[in-house]
């Protein structure tokens, strides 16, 4: 994880720094610090203040000496030593003048460190990262310059990074490299950035490129240049931005949590638009896989972590009603660790926002190396799941800052849908009229979204009257199963309190044993098919004393008697309705962890990208 941020040849060099980091945050906010150099100097400052100290590095940077115009900054989520400044980033080397910032783990650091510590170089944390600073330091000495120094160091170094270098003895250069975790360079007239990721230059760069694996460039006075791990160039990816800093912010919310639940339509509707032809058939532009090779898979397997795995687990459903495939859904982290059977005909869906999630690239990693076919789902326009993948589907949710996925989860769960729809239509399994009245419910489904979500005021109203519980169990049976899983990860992730979700038919097989009054029990019964089972299930927490609160759809009377609060939803075809039921839940969450003062777009301990194993 982490946010690595560098600018060469700016006037507000420091500046830049600093409002980068702040757009960097999501990716962590343990620690922070910026180093700038001129001739003969590194001027370096950290802090350590949890989820303030960008703010904090703000402060500390007053009074900064004049005349800088290269460094680089970087906010820290913690892997290796405590979140304490001595362990923040930019590490410096033994003479004070190479510093360095990272953001990934270097897997063979312990040994690195034994070689270079009898070498006599001094370490002054416990972090992995320091290593690279010290190798650099070893290549300088030898007299190479900063870019041949950082690849000599990146030849034996194991692991994920983007790194970048500077020293003061090559003042107005910046060496940056990536392996595995995101790096993109900005240009503007006499001006060169770098920054894991877009927003923290948005306002800066004109244009834009990213770096792939193993690749190593120089900003310097005389531009950009890049080159492979042999020293041999290299020409960067250009990437087309169509965001604006606007979209980056908050738009009138007070936090991007809230703006992020309220775009959830819109995001609907953009993952939607255009995917359905004249003649009736679905089309994803761009996916690049052939009819024949769709209408030829035998068996889905969904990788995916934290809420992307619940629109999978979603996903399972719809692909087994409609296409009537055999399904799996696996959590990423734990794919490659299990030997897993890829046949012939085994489609692998890796679903990421980010697109950069490690456990998930390496899970389609797996997958592609066992032979499978593998098309990513992800929010991120060449990121690395989309490289890594034989083909694509983009959910165009829009930029998504806040740490808890909200849109995203909609907007995934819709793109899987279609896609399911799309192999029904190859493989026969639903009629023309069913697909299409299917497509047409799901391109509906973003007004129904909004709808609930003009129903917030009554959310709140339940919110207060919870305030003060501790525990909750969110229940839901099929597609309400993966919606109650949603719900208890937003809870946990926002307000910090207890939050399991459940299968309903579950709970009596041992949870059971702890529902007592003050439990709260929150159950998605918008499923008519299965809410008499549903309601058999919240009759037992109900006698033994659980706060039932029931997600219904409006015309649903059954349930109000059972429940102690309702909240209602817009009626939807089961298998549509977790992108609508999830909507209360997300609003839940908010208002709770709002009651309880926390900090709703940077819960503690957690990173927008994991970007670390
Ligand atoms: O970027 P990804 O979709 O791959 O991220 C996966 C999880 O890290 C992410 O969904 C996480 O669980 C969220 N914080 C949940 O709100």
């Amino acid at each position: 994880m982490c946010g690595i941020i560098g600018v060469v040849g700016a006037d507000d060099a420091l500046d830049t720094l600093l409002e980068g980091l702040a757009r960097l945050e999501y990716r962590g906010y343990d620690s922070a610090g910026v180093a700038l150099v001129r001739p003969g100097e590194t001027w370096r400052v950290r802090t350590a203040a949890g989820t303030e100290s960008v703010a904090a590095l703000r402060d500390a940077c007053d009074g900064a000496p004049p005349g800088f115009r290269s460094g680089i900054g970087h906010t820290r989520w913690a892997t290796h030593g405590a979140p304490e400044a001595v362990n923040a980033h930019p590490h410096l080397d033994c003479t004070g003048r190479v510093a360095i910032i990272h953001n990934g783990i270097i897997e063979n650091h312990v040994e690195l460190r034994a070689e270079l510590e009898a070498r006599g170089h001094v370490f002054t944390s416990v972090t992995d990262s320091e290593v690279l600073a010290h190798l650099v330091e070893e290549s300088r000495r030898d007299g190479l310059e900063l870019t041949d120094a950082v690849r000599t160091a990146l030849r034996v170094v194991r692991g994920a990074f983007a790194l970048a270098a500077v020293d003061a003895a090559e003042p107005d250069v910046i060496v940056a490299a990536r392996r595995l975790s995101p790096l993109i360079v900005g240009t503007a007239r006499g001006t060169t950035y770098l920054a894991s990721d877009v927003p923290a230059i948005l306002d800066r760069a004109t244009n834009f490129f990213a770096l792939s694996d193993d690749e190593v460039v120089r900003l310097g006075p005389e531009g950009v240049r890049a080159v492979d791990l042999d020293g041999a160039p290299v020409r960067l990816r250009s990437l087309a931005i169509d965001w604006d800093l606007e979209t980056a912010e908050k738009g009138g919310y007070d936090d991007f949590l809230s703006k992020e639940i309220h775009e959830q339509p819109d995001a609907l509707r953009a993952t939607l638009l255009g995917r359905r032809r004249g003649d009736g058939q679905i089309a994803f532009d761009e996916l690049r896989v052939s009819d024949e090779e769709l209408a030829g898979v035998r068996r889905v397997v969904l990788v995916a972590a934290g809420t992307s795995h619940h629109a999978a687990l979603v996903a399972k459903y719809a692909l087994e009603r409609w296409a009537r495939l055999p399904v799996e859904v696996d959590i990423s982290s734990e794919y490659r660790y299990r030997d897993p059977v890829v046949e012939i005909g085994t489609l692998v869906i890796g679903v990421s926002q980010s697109g950069e999630t490690i456990d998930t690239i390496q899970a389609v990693r797996e997958a592609r190396r066992r032979g499978a076919r593998v098309v990513a789902v992800t929010n991120i326009v060449d990121s690395s799941l989309a490289r890594e993948a034989d083909a694509v589907v983009y959910t165009r949710a829009g930029l998504e800052v806040s740490v808890a996925s909200t849109k995203s989860f909609v907007a995934q769960v819709a793109a899987l849908e279609l896609l399911a729809l799309r192999l029904a239509q190859l493989r026969g399994t639903l009629a023309s009229l069913d697909v299409e009245n299917l497509v047409r419910a799901l391109e509906a489904t973003g007004p129904l979204v909004a709808a609930a979500l003009e129903r917030a005021g009554e959310v709140e109203r339940v919110a207060a009257a919870l305030a003060g519980s501790r525990d909750f169990f969110f229940l839901g049976r099929a597609a309400g199963f993966p919606t109650a899983l949603e719900g208890a990860l937003k809870l946990k992730e926002i307000t910090y309190l207890h939050a399991e979700g459940y299968p309903a038919g579950e709970l009596k097989h041992g949870p059971l044993a702890l529902i007592e009054p003050g439990v709260v029990v929150v159950a998605i019964a918008t499923d008519p098919d299965l809410e008499e089972k549903l309601l058999s299930n919240l009759a037992e927490v109900k006698a033994r004393g659980a706060t039932v609160v029931v997600v219904a759809t409006d015309d649903d009377e059954s349930v109000a008697a059972l429940a102690d609060y309702v909240l209602r939803v817009p009626a939807l075809e089961p298998l549509l309705s977790p992108v609508v039921d999830v909507v209360p839940l997300q609003l839940l969450a908010y208002s709770l962890a709002r009651l309880l003062g926390r900090n709703v777009d940077r819960p503690r301990n957690l990173a927008k990208t994991v970007t670390v194993e």
